[in-house]
């Protein structure tokens, strides 16, 4: 595309935007062949700010093309986030001439009043678009929600229910979420809430989505609540936790009593926030297709990103199991990533300890699957860590790896180049997780500033971003306190898509 997105520390299979500040994905719609994706966007700075919803569209989840930004502030307030649907029978009467209305549901924000110090109470609003979201229309009447009397009540996730032929919305209000239905989208009836006394609440909830979803090789369904909280995740600062349980178009009852609801993460790393799923790929091919925001507001505003700030992670499918007894999120890439991959390398099996080279002068982006043997070779001198390392010729390095004594998966990032131990971003963030197979795959997606990891068939993830002073461009295997087993591999370049 652009001598833009050949800078350093560009994402080269991720999407970023041109210039300036981006945070949460927001109205993720398909429509007509045309992956939609908005974003908050702040078009005059590189740090948080007046927010917009800039705009890209995609025809195979991969490759964007950027169109002009499509909400601007108003006299209610900035645009924050919110999603979007399309209204295939007009409830909504927005539709002309037989066209269906592309919605949007957003969160007005008014930052004059929070300036002028008084007390802002945030309101979801819409807007309606006819020719496929190329341009937009504020409906005369916002907001559509009177805020009842909450500082935070943002975030508006909408899909319509069809066991009860109503919209529902999920509502992000401080410590909780709120649904409502509606008929029409244009006045809202509360229904219930959830949230208090379970979960992270070290910090305020934000951006729900509530989606119903198959449990893999059964005909079981269940219904997935996603809600992201900043402060609270497991490595510090922002991250998203889901709930597994039942909605019925009025309540969202979670699997098994208040104090047993366990507190689950979509991603344990330290970069993956506000992600959220699209509106239309479910009904269009059963999939459900997540993207997420990769950073952590601790340092969001101060990764060192020259002109713009802010990516996502690739959009990725998520899957439920049941693992014994344990309703379980697993991510993975979205298939359509499969055309990206060039020179596959098979890699054979083999032993080793210490470091070994996988690969030198080798530009990324890149991708690692490899099966490690994790029997219990403790009486043969098994490694008590072990995985893979990115290196640059400044001495810096990331590693990413299994720790067999504690149980946890990691990635050290504590000498990667930029340090902001200030920030928490210069530190080791872990996952747990105990194997009990003998198996352990890894899969890893290496773009120049992010790795996406994904292990265990996708029951484990963690997406990190780095900012090394020079390009990784060699890689290694390493072990710590023993040697490890290499059952099989794949090394495969990636092709590059901006
Ligand atoms: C999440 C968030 C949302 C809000 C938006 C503002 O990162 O705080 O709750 O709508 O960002 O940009």
């Amino acid at each position: 595309q652009d001598d833009l997105y050949k800078k350093q520390h560009r994402p080269q299979i991720h999407f970023s935007p041109k210039e300036n500040w981006m945070n949460d994905p927001n109205g993720l719609v398909y429509y007509q062949g045309e992956y939609h994706l908005f974003y908050q966007y702040n078009p005059d700075s590189t740090v948080w700010g007046p927010m917009h919803w800039g705009h890209a569209i995609s025809e195979d989840l991969i490759h964007w093309e950027h169109l002009p930004v499509a909400l601007k502030p108003d006299s209610l307030g900035y645009i924050f986030s919110g999603s979007a649907v399309v209204d295939h029978n007009n409830t909504s009467g927005l539709g002309r001439e037989g066209v269906s209305p592309m919605i949007a549901i957003f969160t007005y924000h008014n930052q004059k009043k929070a300036d002028a110090g008084e007390l802002v109470f945030q309101n979801p609003g819409i807007a309606y678009s006819l020719d496929k979201g190329r341009s937009w229309e504020k409906y005369s009447d916002n907001p559509v929600l009177e805020n009842p009397g909450f500082i935070d009540f943002r975030d508006p996730k909408v899909f319509w229910h069809a066991a009860t032929d109503k919209w529902i919305m999920s509502l992000a209000a401080g410590d909780h979420i709120r649904f409502y239905s509606s008929s029409n989208m244009l006045k809202w009836n509360f229904e219930s809430e959830f949230g208090l006394g379970v979960g992270s609440h070290i910090g305020v909830w934000e951006c729900p989505d509530l989606f119903s979803v198959s449990v893999s090789e059964t005909d079981e369904k269940k219904w997935v609540l996603l809600v992201s909280v900043n402060e609270g995740a497991p490595n510090g600062g922002s991250g998203t936790q889901y709930f597994v349980g039942d909605f019925d178009g009025e309540s969202f009852d979670p699997v098994g009593e208040d104090e047993d609801v366990k507190t689950k993460w979509v991603d344990y790393g330290k970069d993956n926030y506000a992600g959220v799923t699209w509106s239309g790929i479910t009904e269009n091919d059963g999939r459900r297709v997540f993207m997420g925001w990769m950073n952590n507001w601790q340092y969001a505003e101060q990764i060192p990103t020259d002109g713009w700030r802010g990516a996502f992670t690739l959009p990725r499918e998520l899957e439920l199991v049941n693992s014994y007894g344990d309703y379980l999120l697993k991510s993975q890439p979205v298939s359509e990533y499969d055309q990206l991959r060039k020179d596959s390398q098979k890699i054979a099996g083999f032993a080793m300890e210490g470091e070994m080279e996988v690969v030198d002068r080798q530009e990324l982006p890149l991708e690692l699957k490899l099966t490690f043997d994790v029997r219990d070779h403790s009486s043969m001198n098994f490694a008590e860590k072990f995985g893979v390392r990115l290196l640059n010729d400044k001495g810096e390095s990331l590693a990413i790896g299994y720790n067999n004594v504690d149980k946890l998966f990691f990635v050290d990032r504590r000498n990667a180049g930029w340090d902001s131990s200030e920030n928490n971003f210069s530190q080791i963030n872990y996952a747990p997780y105990i194997l009990n197979q003998t198996k352990l795959d890894f899969h890893l997606i290496i773009d120049k500033s992010s790795v996406e990891m994904f292990a265990v068939d996708g029951l484990v993830t963690m997406t990190e971003r780095f900012f090394p002073s020079q390009d990784f461009s060699k890689i290694e295997f390493f072990t710590e306190g023993g040697r490890i087993e290499i059952i099989e591999g794949e090394l495969s370049l990636l092709e590059r898509v901006w």
